[in-house]
């Protein structure tokens, strides 16, 4: 019997990988470096400096700038990205979000969210459904990020449930790696990538039932 379900936020929750890459390519261009979005498609689920390092490969450029110049280059880039972010509303949720998180709260079924975005509290609050997470966990304080599953495993802590007991959703295959290692059910939301090792594979939350869920 599951007990609690975990979410990623961004393409799970809602779509915000498009701002990421308005924002990435924005910088990206003033270090005469050129991303498509092919190439976007690998920044989801990696932190914000990690995704600046893949950049700064891509352009071949990795061993130019300093410590401070790199995080002076993700803070303009985060910068930017928060003001794109203004935007959103509810009316952003991905399909079936709403739904699957109110029948949840019916059956009192907690909820967490275990994303890399340290923006995860702000973008809820614009979505209009920060109340429905009893617990998002703090990117700060996490020592790897995702495949490795100390954010789902911290998630499951601090909801009072055991790994076997919890439901992980993800868009991004580093984001399935992490839910199968801390040994919980993976249910994988399909964009481009084809998810390897996630026990069910859905387009969108609105093909899922809650109560199927916790049987699982
Ligand atoms: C993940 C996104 O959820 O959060 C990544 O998929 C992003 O693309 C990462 O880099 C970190 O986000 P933020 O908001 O802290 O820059
Ligand atoms: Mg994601």
């Amino acid at each position: 019997m599951r007990k609690g379900f975990i979410f990623d936020l961004d393409g799970v929750i809602t779509d915000t990988a498009k701002y990421h890459y308005v924002a990435w390519k924005q910088l990206a261009d003033e270090l005469g470096i050129t991303i498509d979005l092919a190439f976007n498609e690998q920044l989801k689920g990696i932190s914000r400096m990690d995704s600046l390092e893949r950049i700064l490969e891509y352009g071949k450029k990795e061993n130019q700038y300093s410590m401070e110049e790199k995080e002076a280059f993700a803070e303009k880039k985060n910068t930017h990205y928060v003001t794109l972010l203004q935007e959103l509303t509810p009316a952003d949720l991905l399909p079936g979000v709403e739904q699957f998180l109110k029948e949840a709260a019916e059956k009192n079924i907690p909820c967490g969210i275990a994303s890399a975005s340290k923006n995860a509290p702000f973008i809820l609050d614009k979505l209009g459904i920060k109340e429905r997470f009893s617990i998002i966990v703090d990117p700060n304080t996490l020592a790897k990020g995702k495949p490795d599953p100390e954010i789902f495993l911290q998630a499951a802590n601090a909801l009072s449930i055991q790994p076997d007991e919890a439901v992980g959703f993800e868009d991004a295959q580093a984001g399935i790696q992490a839910i199968k290692s801390a040994g919980m059910y993976a249910v994988g939301i399909e964009t481009q990538e084809a998810l390897e090792g996630a026990d069910q594979v859905v387009k969108q939350l609105d093909e899922l039932s809650v109560d199927a869920l916790l049987r699982v």
